[in-house]
């Protein structure tokens, strides 16, 4: 079976941990590296928590590198109303047993792409800082690059009424992001809001109890409280999940090829994502947008996969 080369940009973050969690047991996947991204908490967290995850699952051979610790443009805003301070809370994890890499997270999407004898397929579940920057410093791994799947945007927002978070953390790198002709897979709010954890989930979760289990149940746990606090949801939207659930299991998926271009300049629009449904605006498609999930489907996946642990 040929393995689908993948790096992980991300920002843990809850949903980005959980994703880390569900990729390392995928015998389809082989996880190149991780680079993470100041947005849910400040860049040291979100590194910190990246190799805190990666002890957990046992990823002690695979490269973590902090990447970028601010936006492009913007000042930093991280998100601890809905992560908490650590950007992490809820379990108790370890103290790494390993530190980041000496290599900025840029540095090593640029050189894991050139090095690659196969295309490699980008999950960014942040904000799109690092991803920008690879771009702008090394045009050319486009050539080798065979899709982005990111998790951002969507036809509403959820940090401004009108912007998703990652997105809104950076938009001049979304928009170098939507402009580059990769191939870009978009998993936007319309469909991560489908994927709710609800207690009828975590409980699920928790009759597994083994090691991984039991610390995505605090997680999903403490999740699920700061979202019923911030947005009266009965579920935590398992978000950055659903980029590696599209890798492995593409048919629980529902998608609809559009144009998506980024706001950059509105003064109460500012990273929004305008995600042409309809064809309306005759803009030539650059995303596959995602509008359904086969809900009953994913939560399978991701409960099998946790008892692999
Ligand atoms: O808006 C949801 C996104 O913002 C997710 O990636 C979550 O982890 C946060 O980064
Ligand atoms: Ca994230």
């Amino acid at each position: 079976m040929t393995t689908r080369k993948i790096i992980m940009d991300c920002d843990p973050g809850h949903d980005d941990a959980i994703a880390i969690i569900l990729a390392a047991v995928q015998p389809k996947l082989e996880i190149l590296g991780i680079t993470t991204v100041s947005g849910n908490a400040e860049i040291e967290k979100t590194t910190d928590n990246a190799l805190k995850i990666c002890d957990l699952v046992s990823l002690h051979d695979v490269i973590v590198s902090k990447g970028a610790s601010e936006p492009i443009v913007r000042l930093r805003e991280t998100a601890p109303g809905i992560h908490g301070d650590s950007g992490l809370d809820g379990p108790e994890l370890p103290t790494p047993s390993r530190s980041w890499s000496d290599e900025h997270g840029v540095d090593t999407i640029i050189r894991l792409v050139k090095e690659s004898k196969e295309p490699v397929t980008i999950l960014p579940t942040g904000p799109l800082t690092n991803i920008g920057l690879a771009l702008t410093k090394a045009p050319d791994i486009k050539d080798n690059i065979e899709e982005i799947v990111l998790m951002g945007g969507g036809t509403f927002g959820n940090w401004t009424p009108t912007a998703e978070f990652n997105i809104w953390a950076d938009p001049e790198a979304a928009r170098k992001v939507f402009e580059s002709g990769i191939p870009t897979v978009v998993m936007g709010l319309d469909i991560t809001h489908q994927a709710l954890a609800t207690t009828e989930v975590i409980d699920q979760v928790n009759q597994i109890d083994n090691r991984v289990s039991n610390i995505v149940g605090e997680l999903l746990v403490f999740f699920a409280s700061t979202y019923k606090e911030m947005f009266d949801f009965d579920g935590a939207p398992v978000h950055d999940v659903l980029t590696v659930a599209y890798l492995v299991a593409p048919e629980l998926f529902k998608m609809k090829d559009v144009n998506i271009v980024v706001e950059t300049k509105g003064e109460f629009t500012a990273g929004t994502t305008s995600v042409d449904l309809h064809g309306v605006t005759g803009r030539e498609v650059n995303a596959k947008f995602g509008v359904g999930l086969d809900v009953e489907g994913f939560w399978k996946l991701m409960i099998d996969a946790l008892k692999k642990y």
